[in-house]
């Protein structure tokens, strides 16, 4: 088996991450009930029961509300904190009455806002913390300062980014001791730019192709974890209600159902397992926060290694809707 880049640094985690942006109830600044408890409970729990050790947050999820109710969780399952690996992320800041929406990557903020998920998880660090979006300010030197920090408290072990390009990824290392360890991206059968750009390299029709070249090369030989967010495709292939979608994702609905019922697996693991096929051991991020689809993730890794290359370009050309060059 090939080793995850995490591993290789000695993060021991999950090859599949539970994605958390779905558990605290709705983005409205309304408190947590009694049922947004039980239901991150529950997903949780589905989590852990299929192996999956690694959990992703973000500052911004409703509003905090994510953190918090997970943090719970973890009061009451104080042994747990130890046998997982805590991942958030900071830098997108909501409009509020004065301010509009903006990506903040000062000291200033950041700091704070580690401070901030420390406290609504209940936790001494965080394994992984991620820049959520490119801030157009950045400085590396000072993103290098906020790290220095929280690494030498001992606040976060670990730093890389989200949605980030090559080009910003070294422009941030440049300023940084440690490397950066993750790039998170949406990454699915359904969102193929990542896979177009390889492709229509010099091709007229790669021209709307919105994924920069080079960003899963560089990942690879750098040993950054690609993680993939958006990895279900919101459940379109797997049994959401898709009248108002086109052909292609119609066609490649049926089809994922039809390899399921083939290899004795379930939809879930059909999709996961075809993301995961690719060599650069793309890491996905679940976002479900039912029980059951989570439980429907378990067998990917396997749906993934008994995935032929054929198999694997059909679900291509299926999803894209016209065959490969
Ligand atoms: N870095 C970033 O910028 C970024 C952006 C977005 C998300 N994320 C991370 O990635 C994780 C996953 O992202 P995601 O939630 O967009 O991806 P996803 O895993 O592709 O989709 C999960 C969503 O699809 C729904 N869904 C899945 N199967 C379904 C089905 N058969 N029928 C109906 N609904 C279905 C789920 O609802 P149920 O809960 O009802 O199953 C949930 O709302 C998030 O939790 C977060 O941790 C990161």
């Amino acid at each position: 088996m090939r080793i995850m880049p995490l591993e290789k640094r000695g993060i021991s985690n999950s090859r599949i991450v539970f994605g958390c942006m779905g558990l605290g109830g709705d983005w409205t600044s309304a408190p947590l009930t009694k049922e947004d408890y039980i239901v991150a409970e529950k997903a949780v729990e589905a989590a852990l029961s299929i192996g999956i050790t690694m959990f992703d947050h973000a500052d911004i999820y409703k509003r905090g509300k994510s953190e918090t109710v997970f943090g719970e969780i973890l009061k009451k399952r104080p042994d747990l904190r130890d046998q997982i690996i805590l991942q958030s992320k900071v830098g997108i800041r909501f409009q509020d009455d004065v301010n509009p929406q903006r990506f903040d990557f000062s000291k200033n903020h950041i700091i704070p806002s580690v401070d901030g998920i420390l406290s609504r998880l209940g936790v001494e660090h965080l394994d992984v913390l991620l820049l959520h979006r490119p801030d157009p300010l950045m400085e590396p030197e000072e993103i290098a300062e906020a790290f220095n920090l929280l690494r030498s408290a001992g606040k976060v072990r670990h730093f890389g980014v989200s949605n980030m390009t090559a080009a910003q990824m070294r422009f941030i290392q440049n300023s940084l001791p440690e490397p950066l360890v993750v790039n998170q991206l949406e990454l699915s059968l359904a969102r193929l730019d990542w896979i177009e750009q390889g492709i229509l390299v010099n091709q007229k029709a790669g021209i709307d192709v919105n994924f920069e070249g080079g960003i899963l090369e560089h990942c690879q030989m750098a040993d950054i974890q690609l993680q993939a967010w958006g990895p279900l495709a919101k459940g379109k292939f797997s049994g959401r209600a898709i009248e108002d979608e086109p052909e292609n994702i119609k066609h490649t609905a049926a089809l994922v159902q039809k390899l399921a019922a083939q290899k004795e697996t379930t939809p879930e693991a059909i999709v996961l397992g075809w993301l995961m096929k690719h060599p650069a051991r793309i890491q996905p991020v679940i976002g479900t926060s039912s029980p059951e689809r989570v439980l429907a993730c378990q067998d990917a890794l396997r749906a993934s290694e008994n995935m032929t290359r054929e198999e694997w370009y059909t679900l291509l050309e299926s999803s894209r809707g016209v065959r490969v060059p």
